[in-house]
C-alpha cells in the first residue's frame, strides 16, 4: 500500500509528483506529502497533510514550480493514525524519506538508536529515517546498506539527503519500486501506472539493490557497492486507459471497457480455432503432468479461482483447492511435485499471494501466475505467467481485471483439457466459440445497464442484503457481494442457497432484499425452490436469470435476464450485471466510488 513517486531532472518536479501521486492514490489515500529540493541552496522543503493529494496541492503554491527534484507519498496508514505528523515524507537530521511497507522491529530500533526524544510522528518510517541518519556520513549508499541490515519487515524506501542535490536514492525489500527515464530526467514510482505518460520503458528495481536517480542517469548497485546492470521492459499499456475519459468514475469506465479487455486477453491466444499458449511460454507438459491444482489468491482474484475450480473439476476431473493467500502458509498445506500452483493477482504485488508463491516454490511445486501488471513481483517469482490484458485498473474495486482473469483461466482450462484429452477436437471448437462470444455477452448486459440502474434504486436504503445461488452462481455471487460491500457499504452476504435453511434463514425478513442468481441448467429447480423458501419468509427477491429459463416474473420485485450461454460461460455476463449493480448503488448514494473508505488497491502489507 502507499504510493511513492520521485523525480529529478530539468522539468518542474512538484506538478509531476502531484499528478503522479493522484494516479497512485488507489494505493492509499488518507494523507499525502512531498519534499522538494532546491538545487541552488540545497534546502529541502516539506509539505504534507492528512487528506487527499488534491488537498496537498493547496500547500504547494509557494513557487514550487522552480524545484526540479523531489519525492512524494500517498499513504494508507499502518503504524500511526491518520494525521499531519504521520504523513510522509519524514525528515530526520540529514535524511528525508518516504516509505511503503512495515518495519516490524521499529520499537526495538527506536530504543537501540536512542531516537525517542527526536521523533515527531508515531510511524515506523520515521524510525527508519532516524537509523539512516545515524549511519549517514556523507556516503549515502553506505548509510542505506548499513540501515537495511537492521530493518526487519517489508519496505520500499525512497530517500534524499540534505547535502546532496538532485540525487534520489531508493532501496526495497518486497515492496515494489519501478524506475524510468523521462524526456527531461528520471523518475521512480511504486508502480508503472505513474510512469506511463512519461516513459516508454521501465525497470522493476530488484530487491536489496540500491537505486540512484540522477538527472540524466539511473544507476543500480548491490549492497557491497558493485554496479549492477539496469534491465528495462517495455510499457505496452495504453496509458490513456489510466484516465477517466468522460466517465464520472474509473469503476464505470472499467466496467464498460470489458468487452475490449476480455477480447484482448483471448484473441492473441486463439490461433486457427485452437487455444495456443506458446507465446506465453507455457509448455503443455506442465498442464499434462499435474495431478491436482492449488490456486492461491486474495479477494476478487480468489473469486476468479473459485469460479475456475467448478469448471476445472467438472471438465478436467482433477482436484483443485482454492486457498486464501493470507491463510495459506499457516495451514500446513499438503503439496507435492505433482501439484500445479496457480496464483492469480491483478497487481502482482499482493504480499500474501507473493509469500504463498515463494512457499510453494520452496517445496518444489511448479507455478503459473495469472497477472495483470507486467514485470510485477509475482510475475517475476513464478515459473510461468499468463498476462491478462486488462490494462491499468485504477478503481479500487476490481472489475475488468476479474473478467480478464476468468477469460485467462478459461484458456488455461481449455488448453489443459486438450492436452489431457478431456476435450475432443470437436468439443474444443465449441469451447473456443463460447470463449469468443464472451465480449458480446458482456456488451448485451452493458447495453441494458439502465435496467440495472433501476434495480439498484431498490437497494439504496438497505442495511443488509443476501445474495443466493448454487454452484457457479454461488461463486459469482461471492464476487458480486464483495463488490456491493466495498463500494456501497451495504452489508452483503453471498450464501449457498441450499445451505440457508441450516441456520441463516433465521435472518431473512421483509426488510432484507435478497438477490438471487439462476443460470445453471442442472440447478434450476433446486435454486428456484430455495428462492421460494426465502419468499415464504417475506423476502423481496431481485432475480438475475438466464434469459431462456421460465419464471413468473410477477413473483419477483425485479428480474434481469442475462444473455444465454452454455453454463460454464454464464459467469461473465452474470458478474458484469453484479458489478453494475454495485456501481449504481454506490454512485446513487453519492459515495466516492473509486476510493471506498479504509481500502487500498494494492495490498503490500500482511
Ligand atoms: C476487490 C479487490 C481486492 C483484490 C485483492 C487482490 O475489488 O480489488 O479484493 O482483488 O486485494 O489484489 P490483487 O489481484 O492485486 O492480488
Amino acid at each position: 500500500m502507499c504510493g511513492i513517486v520521485g523525480y529529478t531532472g530539468n522539468g518542474p518536479a512538484a506538478s509531476l509528483i502531484l499528478d503522479s501521486l493522484e494516479l497512485l492514490e488507489y494505493r492509499g489515500y488518507d494523507s499525502a506529502g512531498l519534499a522538494l529540493k532546491d538545487s541552488e541552496t540545497g534546502e529541502t522543503i516539506l509539505r504534507k497533510r492528512a487528506g487527499r493529494v488534491q488537498d496537498l496541492r493547496y500547500l504547494c503554491d509557494f513557487g514550487s514550480e522552480w524545484f526540479n527534484c523531489g519525492i512524494g507519498h500517498t499513504r494508507w496508514a499502518t503504524h500511526g493514525g491518520v494525521s499531519n505528523d504521520n504523513a510522509h515524507p519524514h525528515r530526520f537530521g540529514k535524511v528525508v524519506l518516504v516509505h511503503n511497507g512495515i518495519i516490524e522491529n521499529y520499537l526495538e530500533l527506536r530504543d537501540q538508536f536512542l531516537l525517542s526524544d527526536r521523533l515527531k510522528s508515531d510511524t515506523d518510517s520515521e524510525i527508519a529515517a532516524g537509523v539512516m541518519d545515524h549511519f549517514y556520513n556523507k556516503n549515502p549508499r553506505q548509510a542505506i546498506a548499513e540501515t537495511v541490515r537492521y530493518l526487519k519487515g517489508t519496505f520500499s524506501l525512497v530517500i534524499m539527503f540534505e547535502d546532496i542535490p538532485d540525487v534520489i536514492y531508493a532501496v526495497r525489500n518486497v515492496s515494489p519500486i519501478v524506475a524510468s527515464y523521462t524526456n527531461e530526467g528520471t523518475m521512480l514510482a511504486s508502480d508503472v501506472t505513474a510512469l506511463g505518460i512519461h516513459a516508454k520503458q521501465y525497470m522493476p528495481v530488484p530487491e536489496m539493490n540500491i537505486l540512484e536517480l540522477h538527472k540524466d542517469a539511473i544507476r543500480l548497485y548491490d549492497m557491497k557497492g558493485n554496479p549492477q546492470a539496469c534491465e528495462f521492459i517495455d510499457i505496452d499499456w495504453d496509458t490513456s486507459r489510466a484516465s477517466k475519459g468522460n466517465y464520472p468514475f474509473y469503476m464505470e469506465k472499467e466496467i464498460m471497457e470489458q468487452p475490449e479487455t476480455v477480447m484482448k486477453t483471448i484473441k492473441s491466444r486463439i490461433r486457427e480455432g485452437h487455444i495456443d499458449l506458446t507465446a506465453d511460454g507455457i509448455p503443455d507438459s506442465i498442464l499434462a503432468e499435474c495431478d491436482s491444482i492449488c490456486a492461491i489468491a486474495c479477494g476478487t482474484a480468489m473469486h476468479a479461482a473459485l469460479t475456475a475450480k467448478n469448471i476445472v473439476q467438472s471438465r478436467l476431473r482433477i482436484k483443485m483447492e482454492v486457498e486464501c493467500a493470507s491463510e495459506f502458509i499457516y495451514s500446513d498445506p499438503i503439496l507435492d511435485e505433482r501439484t500445479l500452483a496457480i496464483v492469480i493477482s491483478q497487481s502482482g504485488e499482493t504480499i500474501d499471494t507473493l509469500t504463498a508463491l515463494k512457499y510453494v516454490r520452496s517445496k518444489g511445486v511448479r507455478s503459473i501466475a495469472v497477472i495483470n501488471v507486467k514485470g510485477s513481483s509475482i510475475a517475476r517469482e513464478s515459473d510461468y505467467v499468463i498476462y491478462t490484458d486488462a490494462g491499468p485498473e485504477i478503481a479500487v474495486a476490481s472489475t475488468k481485471a476479474f473478467t480478464a482473469q476468468i477469460a485467462a483461466m478459461m484458456l488455461l482450462i481449455g488448453r489443459m483439457a486438450v492436452v489431457r484429452h478431456a476435450l475432443k477436437p470437436g468439443e474444443e471448437k465449441s469451447f473456443v466459440e463460447n470463449i469468443m462470444k464472451l465480449p458480446e455477452q458482456i456488451t448485451s448486459v452493458l447495453d441494458r445497464r439502465r435496467d440495472i440502474h433501476v434495480i439498484a434504486r431498490q437497494l439504496l436504503e438497505a442495511k443488509d442484503t443476501f445474495m443466493i445461488g448454487r454452484g457457479l452462481d454461488y461463486s459469482i455471487l461471492l464476487e458480486g457481494a464483495l463488490k456491493l460491500k466495498e463500494v456501497s457499504y451495504i452489508h452483503t452476504e453471498a450464501y449457498a442457497s441450499g445451505e440457508l435453511k441450516h441456520g441463516t434463514i433465521a435472518l431473512i425478513t421483509e426488510d432484507i432484499p435478497v438477490i438471487a442468481m439462476v443460470t445453471q441448467t442442472k440447478l434450476i429447480s433446486k435454486e428456484l425452490s430455495n428462492i421460494r423458501e426465502v419468499k415464504t419468509r417475506g423476502a423481496n427477491v431481485i432475480l438475475f436469470l438466464r434469459e431462456d429459463i421460465d419464471v413468473n416474473e410477477a413473483e419477483f420485485s425485479k428480474v434481469f435476464r442475462l444473455p444465454a450461454a452454455s453454463d460454464d460461460f454464464m459467469v461473465i455476463p452474470a458478474v458484469t450485471a453484479l458489478q453494475l449493480l454495485a456501481y449504481y448503488v454506490s454512485s446513487d448514494k453519492g459515495l466516492d466510488v473509486d476510493k471506498p473508505r479504509n481500502l487500498a488497491k494494492v495490498v503490500t502489507v500482511e
